[in-house]
C-alpha cells in the first residue's frame, strides 16, 4: 500500500530492519561462530543507534494518534514488542546462537505486524498534506485552494 509522508520513511527503514533480521537469521542457523559474534554485536550497534531512534519516532509521533483514535491494542502491542526487542538485543551481550534467532523472529514479525496492521491504521489518521493544508486555511482559503486543486486536476 501506497504509505503517506510521515510513513514513508519509518517504512523504508523497515526494509532495512528486515535485511538486518535475515542476515541475523542465516548467522544464526548456518553460520560460523565468528559470523553469529559478528552479526550479533552488529545488531546490539544498530539497537543502539538506527533502531532505538526508529522506536522513538513510533512511540513519540505515532503512537498518541492511534492512542487518541481508540486503538489501544495497537499501542499496547508495539510497546510491548519494542520493549522485547530492545531486551533481546541486550541479551546479544552473549552471543549465542539461540538468542541471535530469538531476535531475528522477534524483529522479523514486529516489522510484519507493522507494516499489515499498525501502519493500515496509522495511515488513515497520519494527516495528508491536504488536510494540514485545509485545517490550517481561513474556509474561504480553503475552499479557494480545493476549486485550484480541484482545477489543475482537470488541466
Ligand atoms: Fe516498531
Ligand atoms: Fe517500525
Amino acid at each position: 500500500m501506497k504509505r503517506s509522508p510521515a510513513l514513508i520513511e519509518l517504512s523504508r527503514e523497515h526494509h532495512q530492519a528486515l535485511r538486518l533480521a535475515l542476515a541475523a537469521r542465516r548467522a544464526a542457523v548456518s553460520g560460523a561462530d565468528e559470523e553469529v559474534a559478528a552479526l550479533a554485536q552488529q545488531v546490539r550497534a544498530l539497537m543502539a543507534s538506527e533502531l532505538e531512534q526508529h522506536f522513538c519516532r513510533e512511540e513519540a509521533d505515532l503512537l498518541p494518534l492511534l492512542a487518541a483514535a481508540g486503538h489501544a491494542e495497537l499501542v499496547t502491542r508495539t510497546l510491548a514488542e519494542h520493549r522485547l526487542l530492545r531486551q533481546s538485543a541486550a541479551a546479544l551481550v552473549s552471543p549465542q546462537r539461540g538468542l541471535l534467532l530469538a531476535f531475528a523472529e522477534l524483529l522479523q514479525a514486529h516489522v510484519r505486524f507493522e507494516e499489515r496492521e499498525l501502519f493500515e491504521v496509522g495511515e488513515r489518521l497520519a494527516p495528508s498534506p491536504d488536510r494540514v493544508a485545509a485545517a490550517a486555511a481561513p474556509p474561504g482559503e480553503a475552499a479557494a485552494a480545493a476549486a485550484i486543486r480541484a482545477s489543475g486536476s482537470r488541466g
